[in-house]
């Protein structure tokens, strides 16, 4: 059976770090399903965010699954940890290792579930070969790096061959989509086939951020009833 639940996953980087507790209370309250959590490196992507010990405080400060998505060189050699510190979910990106059936399993191994991430210049079919090996799969529809930035549309179609993909074989990973996500684009992004939404801007940068998840939510799944 093809994948349908909706997920609102906002993306931390967005918050108020010096607040983050306060932060997370609100899009809690907003009825989110996920906390998604960027790690870069200054390697892999040009700038450098947070890392375990903040994962471990996220861990104490919320039962929210966390997502944990890694934007690093060497994934493999972090896995452990960041299970370890309290990601249920572990994100790799395929460009940053040879050996991404190696990782995949690794974070498995470790107790998490397992995605795999694709940049905008990545096309879906180099991920073939691990699709019956992942929970999820994250299209980025920015390059990686930065939050505030516009959504890539070529996201569309990649969405689009997943889905279909996930249904002609009878698969159940989940399809996320990172990077420029809001209102405008979340029906059909969710219409595409995506089923969870990660949203820094659109949900941080707003006076109400448990409203605009809600509203976020109300309108994926709104679209997705006219479909039907
Ligand atoms: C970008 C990150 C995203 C980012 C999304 O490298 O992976 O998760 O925080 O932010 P918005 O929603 O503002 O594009
Ligand atoms: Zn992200």
């Amino acid at each position: 059976m093809a994948y349908s639940r909706i997920e609102i996953a906002p993306s931390i980087l967005a918050s108020d770090f010096s607040r983050l507790g306060e932060e997370i209370r609100k899009v809690e309250s907003g009825g989110v399903d996920v906390l998604h959590v960027d790690v870069m490196d200054g390697h892999f992507v040009p700038n450098i965010s947070i890392g375990i010990p903040v994962v471990e405080s996220l861990r104490e400060a919320t039962r929210l699954p966390l997502d944990v998505h890694l934007m690093i060189e060497n994934p493999e050699e972090y896995i452990g940890e960041f299970v370890r510190a309290g990601a249920n979910r572990v994100l790799v990106h395929q460009e940053s290792t040879v050996h991404l059936d190696r990782a995949l399993a690794m974070v498995r191994e470790h107790g998490a579930e397992a995605g795999v991430v694709i940049n905008p210049a990545t096309p879906v079919v180099m991920l073939f070969e691990v699709l019956d090996r992942v929970d999820t799969v994250l299209v980025m529809s920015v390059n990686p790096g930065f939050g505030g930035q516009k959504f890539i549309s070529g996201a569309f179609a990649k969405i689009r061959q997943l889905a279909e993909w996930r249904a002609r074989y009878n698969a159940s990973f989940r399809i996320e989509v990172d990077g420029g996500v809001d209102l405008e684009n979340i029906g059909e992004l969710a219409q595409a086939g995506a089923n969870t939404f990660v949203a820094g801007t659109s949900i941080f940068h707003t006076p109400d951020p448990a409203a605009a998840a809600r509203q976020l939510r109300q309108r994926a799944t709104g679209a997705l009833s006219q479909r039907a």
